[in-house]
This record gives C-alpha cells, structure tokens and sequence, in this order.
C-alpha cells in the first residue's frame, strides 16, 4: 500500500491513512457516500451459507462507519469446470442479505478464475453526525463487542473435518448476522468510535483504533465472548496461519503479563468473517445497551495513552 499515491481532497472524509472500513466521501454538507467492497474464496461448504456471509461481510463496512448501505454490485470468479447451480447458490444468498439490508443489489461483474470466489462492492450514505470512524475513541469510554470471536478457528476446523455440527451452525450463525442492528445501537447510544472486527482479529483492530485515537484500550480477557468449542479447536492446533501473523505484527503493542503465552490468547488474534462491531460508548450511555440485545458484551474501556496500545487484565 505504501507505493499508492497519497491523495488529499477536500471531499475525501475518509481515505486509505487512517486505514479505516470503507471510504467516506462529501456529496453536500448533509451527506456523505460510503465506498467499500469485499469478497473471498468459500469458507463453509454451503453455498448459500458462503453467499450470506460474503454479503454480510461486505455490507458490514458500511455499518461500521455508521451508515445505511443503499447499492451492491457482485464480485463474481468463478471456475468454467464448476456446477453452475453451486454459483446460483452463492448468488441467492448474497441476494437475500442485500434484500435484508433494504439496499438494492443492481448488477456486478465476473471473471473465470481457478478458484471461486464471491463479494460485494457497497455504497452507503451516512449522514455527518452519524460519521463513526476508528479515530474517536475518548478516555473513559466502555468498550463493546457485539459478535462473539472464534470464527477463524472453526472455520480452520471446518476444513479439516474436526468441526462438530453445533459449533459450525453457530459460527455460520454468527457470520451470517447483519451488523445493522449493532450499528444502530452505536448511534442511539452515541458511540464516539467504531470498526468492524475482521482479519486482524480483536487485538489488532483494538489497536488501530487506540493508535488512531492516541489513547489506550483495557480489554478484561475474562469477559471477551467466545463461541463454543473455539478452546478446544485451539488446544488441537486449528488455528489458521493469519492469527499467527497478527501476533508476530501487533504482540509488541500489547501489554498483557502472561496472558500472551497461553493458547486462548490465539482466539484474540484469530482473523474473523464477518465479525462484530467494536464500539466505544460514552461511560454516561452504557447502562442502556441491555435495551439493544444481550448478545452485545461489554470487554474493556478506553484509558489514557501508555506506552503500549493495548492493556490485558
Ligand atoms: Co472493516
Ligand atoms: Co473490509
Ligand atoms: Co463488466
């Protein structure tokens, strides 16, 4: 990334240096377009659970700066030798999230490729007062998570057969979830920052978001949602080669005693699909996210600067 050239506009709200979800652009001083695309190769064996999650996937950049997701174009590759029906599969279900997000999914484009894959290109709109950007956290906000981690670990199980169906569902589950809802909860509760968790897993989106906003982030560990079986997947060494890459680039950012050491700290670094929403709440706001859903967690706060990012206890 480092070779593009940098590009400063007056209109360009968000661009790629604060290595933020999409980009954010000034139509008129009441709104701005949100720009962000997304696609990879099958994860699950369904390929209308794929197409589900591909869509939410890329819908959720748009959630995560606090805006409506309003067109969709699909990002199609696809292998000329492959079952043409294993495609419409994929594209039913990318179909049925973009209806669900009451945008309007109106063409797209594909290529023949030796692998499938499948994606979206999203624009959005959001208006400026509900602009949600990495770059805000304030000191003394609590920190929220709205999805629980661990579907890079049974995704990695799921391909090599160790996966038990319950555990598959719920990931599948987990994945296939709009973040809209959580996006909403952001903004009735006057969210100062926000991002979306996806391939440098928990700790490293933690960490752009407290370098971003030049504060540090206390995660208590015990209270991080974890879907069922991620441990055990751990200790039988499923854990797939990004979490081991986000630990060599981001372990440095972290303060965390020993906590480092143990096998659950991969679930903290496991890249997630279509992870939830990591949001940062004003103190005097938070008592009201019980009204939203329990399945939103409370893991943190956000305190003064310290010499490292991110804080474990
Ligand atoms: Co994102
Ligand atoms: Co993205
Ligand atoms: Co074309």
């Amino acid at each position: 990334m480092g070779k593009i050239p940098k590009i400063k506009d007056e209109k360009l709200i968000v661009g790629l240096d604060k290595a933020d979800d999409a980009a954010v652009y000034k139509l008129n001083d009441n709104q701005y377009i949100i720009q962000t695309m997304d696609f990879f190769t099958p994860i699950v064996d369904n390929a209308y659970d794929f197409g589900q999650i591909a869509a939410a996937n890329a819908l959720s950049d748009v959630y995560a700066m606090g805006g409506e997701p309003i067109l969709a174009l699909n990002i199609v590759c696809f292998p000329k030798n492959l079952d043409l029906t294993y495609l419409e599969d994929i594209l039913k279900g990318g179909a049925d999230k973009v209806i669900e997000s009451n945008a309007l999914l109106a063409g797209g484009h594909s290529v023949e490729d030796d692998e499938p894959k499948y994606g979206l290109s999203v624009c959005g709109l959001v208006s400026p007062e509900n602009l949600l950007t990495n770059s805000n956290a304030k000191v003394g906000d609590i920190l929220v998570l709205t999805k629980p981690l661990g579907t890079g670990i049974i995704n990695t199980a799921i391909k090599n057969g160790k996966a038990d169906k319950e555990s598959e569902q719920e990931a599948v589950k987990v994945m296939k979830t709009l973040n809209r809802d959580a996006k909403e909860m952001a903004l009735e509760l006057k969210a100062n920052a926000c991002t979306d968790i996806t391939g440098f897993g928990l700790l490293g989106h933690c960490i752009e978001m407290a370098e971003n906003s030049e504060v540090s982030i206390e995660i208590n560990i015990k209270d991080v949602p974890i879907i069922n079986k991620t441990r055990e997947y751990v200790a039988l060494g499923l854990v797939p080669g990004g979490a081991f890459k986000n630990r060599k680039y981001f372990a440095n950012k972290i303060y965390a005693n020993k906590f480092l050491q143990e096998l659950e700290s991969d679930i903290f670094f496991d890249p997630q699909t279509s992870g939830g929403l990591l949001i940062t709440i004003p103190e005097d706001n938070i008592n009201k996210i019980n009204e939203f859903s329990t399945d939103y967690k409370i893991i943190g706060k956000v305190i003064e600067k310290e010499d490292r990012f991110i804080k474990l206890v």
